[in-house]
């Protein structure tokens, strides 16, 4: 059954029909304004946007309602924080030095090939939430998804380079979405630093630091002596503080997959950060295409948990499958609603392939002619 129209689902959201065109396409649907939507649609469009959709099957009306928290049930939580730049220019090294740890010497190559996620209690005692993102090109998109879940962004610029074209990159992602920025001058240890010629690199992308009478924080650091790094953090808990982050943690949890793969010991493996509410050992969890029961979750340090609230990040053992990085979850009522909807969710992800397997298939007879 088809119930309305790509433009009425718009204005009874209270967006432009260019928004609910342009997120279909990113979700791989071709919509037009006046084409009719089945319920399956509907179900992953108002998701997208954060709204809850019930189907009156009698007279198969619709209502949306846009799931608002009571400001009663909020309570602060922790920023969540990304790192963000060019390739080399420091990122996982600021990340190891705060939480203390050597995961640069691990990795294959040097080079972040997953988003990892962290817990951190800054010296302050403050907590953040951080995600480190991969700098290579390849992982554009990667990259453009991790800056959705993000509060604020940490921009890392090598004092011995230049604002590099990820730099500029980072920086516009963030700004697009609206992310607030603080800039993070590194490797000052080297004697070839020179912050001065990055703060003006910058000024010319019209990201004016403060010492140079602009609104950005920015900080001289050292991944590698620790220098201003809790300067650092002390300003990003700053910029957290104007943005009043709350959240209910209490409710049924939400948030967004990090990443996930198959563990030959394991089965599947997520890491995922919660957003809003309580996730917990035993609960449902819908993900994209993908449900399962939470068979156990695991802190950041690899310790077993129970429970995790807002704004942590945990991985979790129990989903049918690998969720897409970015991919939002939440907490289904019952296992029966997570197992139908994963199931539409699949279909629906069959007859997009298909589509989008007709379109090229198009586009390249028509450029052989
Ligand atoms: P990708 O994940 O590949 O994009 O790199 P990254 O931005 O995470 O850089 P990474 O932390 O791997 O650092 C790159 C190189 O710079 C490594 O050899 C680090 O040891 C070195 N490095 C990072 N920070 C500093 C610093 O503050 N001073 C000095 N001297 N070297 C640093
Ligand atoms: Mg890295």
């Amino acid at each position: 059954t088809e119930f309305i129209s790509a433009n009425d689902l718009a204005s009874m959201m209270n967006v432009s029909v260019n928004e609910v065109i342009s997120t279909c396409l990113s979700l791989g649907m071709f919509v037009s304004i006046n084409q009719r939507l089945d319920a399956e649609a509907i179900t992953v469009i108002t998701d997208e946007f954060g709204y809850a959709v019930q189907f009156t099957s009698a007279e198969e009306e619709l209502e949306v309602e846009q799931e608002n928290e009571p400001e009663e049930n909020l309570e602060p939580r922790a920023p969540i924080v990304t790192i963000m730049g060019h390739v080399d220019h420091g990122k996982t090294s600021l990340l190891d030095y705060i939480r203390n740890t050597k995961v640069t010497a691990s990795e294959a190559g040097g080079i972040t090939q997953h988003i990892g996620a962290y817990d951190v209690t800054t010296k302050s005692g403050n907590k953040i939430a951080f995600l480190d993102t991969p700098g290579h090109e390849a992982f554009t998109a990667m990259r453009a998804r991790g800056a959705k879940l993000t509060d604020i962004a940490i921009i890392v610029v090598a004092a011995d380079d230049d604002v590099m074209p990820q730099t500029k990159e980072a920086i516009n992602h963030a700004q697009v979405a609206g992310v607030p920025i603080v800039i993070a001058i590194n490797k000052i240890d080297k004697p070839t630093a020179n912050p001065d010629r990055i703060r003006e690199g910058l000024s010319k992308i019209n990201v004016l630091v403060e010492e140079w009478g602009g609104k950005y924080q920015s900080q001289e650091i050292s991944a590698k002596s620790g220098k201003g790094i809790d300067d650092l953090l002390e300003k990003v808990l700053l910029e957290a503080e104007i943005l009043n982050l709350k959240a209910n943690p209490n409710r049924h949890a939400t948030g967004s997959i990090i990443e996930a793969s198959l563990d030959k010991g394991r089965g599947y493996v997520a890491t995922l950060m919660v957003q809003t509410g309580k996730l917990q050992v035993g609960d449902i969890v819908l993900a994209g295409a993908n449900y399962g029961r939470v068979k156990a979750m695991f802190d950041d340090t690899g310790k077993k948990v129970a429970t995790a609230g807002p704004s942590t990040p945990v991985v979790l053992l129990g989903l049918d499958g690998a969720p897409q990085a970015g991919e939002k979850f939440s907490v289904m009522e019952t296992d029966r609603e997570a197992r139908e909807l994963a199931a539409k969710r699949s279909q629906l992800l069959r007859e997009q392939s298909i589509r989008t397997k007709k379109h090229i298939t198009l586009d390249e007879i028509g450029r052989r002619l």
